[in-house]
């Protein structure tokens, strides 16, 4: 029934994928040389990963994936695009890193990988690809091993209710269905010489706490955060604190959230 959006979702991101290997914001050669992708955020709140199992769903081309394997994680990552994949294998051969990278729609990856994890991450701008936060969050708790963690840290559904120019609200908080959007450039190159259609969904706060406490996970926080770590946003300003805020809405609005459950 979704499978045309996921086909058009996987070519807009292929499309995206030569833009972002060589784009300032993903900063590769930074991230080669040894700087982490990872964010504070996730970094204090998922804390120490050594020697744990970690599953990595919607990894793109696998930077945090791998940022996770340096700091000891034992990693799988799983992405819809074949070209984002193909450079994250890429990724880790030239870095001497130990990954495993599946390429599948994230609703199939049951079918596609066995195995039990000690954590299940999940990292900005993933489940509104998503139509469904049911069969996700079953996936979820199908990979987690009883006392194992399931955590995300997502741009706000607030922000999606915003227009490109983040001037007036256009879209729905809850999902009403599929948005279907034709972009040009990409948040990593807005000038980028790229033109796709692309679909979404938005999901509000309850519809992901609920779909997880639905397949049996114990939610342990909720946080929300008025900045986004990224400047992937129109008309952002920069703090102090290096993080960005959308000008006349500086800590007015809510730009991201993290959450962390367990598996009892
Ligand atoms: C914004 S990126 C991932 C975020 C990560 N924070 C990053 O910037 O590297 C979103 C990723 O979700 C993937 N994706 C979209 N729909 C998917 C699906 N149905 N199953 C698996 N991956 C999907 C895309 O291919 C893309 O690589």
């Amino acid at each position: 029934m979704y499978e045309h959006f996921i086909e058009a979702n996987r070519h807009a991101w292929n499309l995206r994928v030569e833009t972002h290997k060589s784009s300032e914001f993903y900063d590769v050669e930074g991230w080669k040389n040894g700087k982490t992708s990872l964010n504070d955020i996730e970094l204090r709140e998922l804390g120490d990963v050594a020697g744990k199992k970690l599953l990595h769903l919607q990894c793109h081309f696998g930077q945090d994936t791998l940022s996770w394997a340096r700091l000891g994680a034992r990693v799988t990552g799983c992405d819809l695009s074949d070209k984002s994949i193909e450079y994250a294998r890429e990724l880790a051969r030239e870095c001497g890193l130990n990954a495993r990278f599946v390429c599948c729609n994230v609703y199939d990856l049951p079918q596609r990988l066995k195995g039990k994890f000690d954590i299940v991450f999940t990292s900005y701008g993933v489940i509104g690809w998503l139509p469904d936060l049911n069969p996700w969050a079953a996936v979820i708790a199908h990979f987690l091993k009883k006392g194992g963690v399931f955590y995300m840290a997502e741009f706000h559904p607030v922000i999606w209710m915003f227009d490109d120019k983040m001037e007036r609200f256009k879209y729905p908080y809850h999902n009403a269905g599929v948005i279907e959007t034709e972009q040009a450039g990409t948040y990593a190159d807005r000038y980028a010489d790229l033109e796709y259609k692309e679909f979404g969904w938005n999901h509000s706060l309850g519809e992901v706490i609920n779909s997880l406490l639905r397949h049996g996970l114990r939610l342990e926080f909720l946080n929300e955060f008025p900045y986004s770590p990224y400047d992937c946003f129109d008309k952002t300003v920069r703090g102090a604190d290096g993080n960005y805020r959308i000008q006349g809405l500086e800590d007015v609005i809510p730009m991201m959230y993290s959450l962390r459950a367990v598996k009892p």
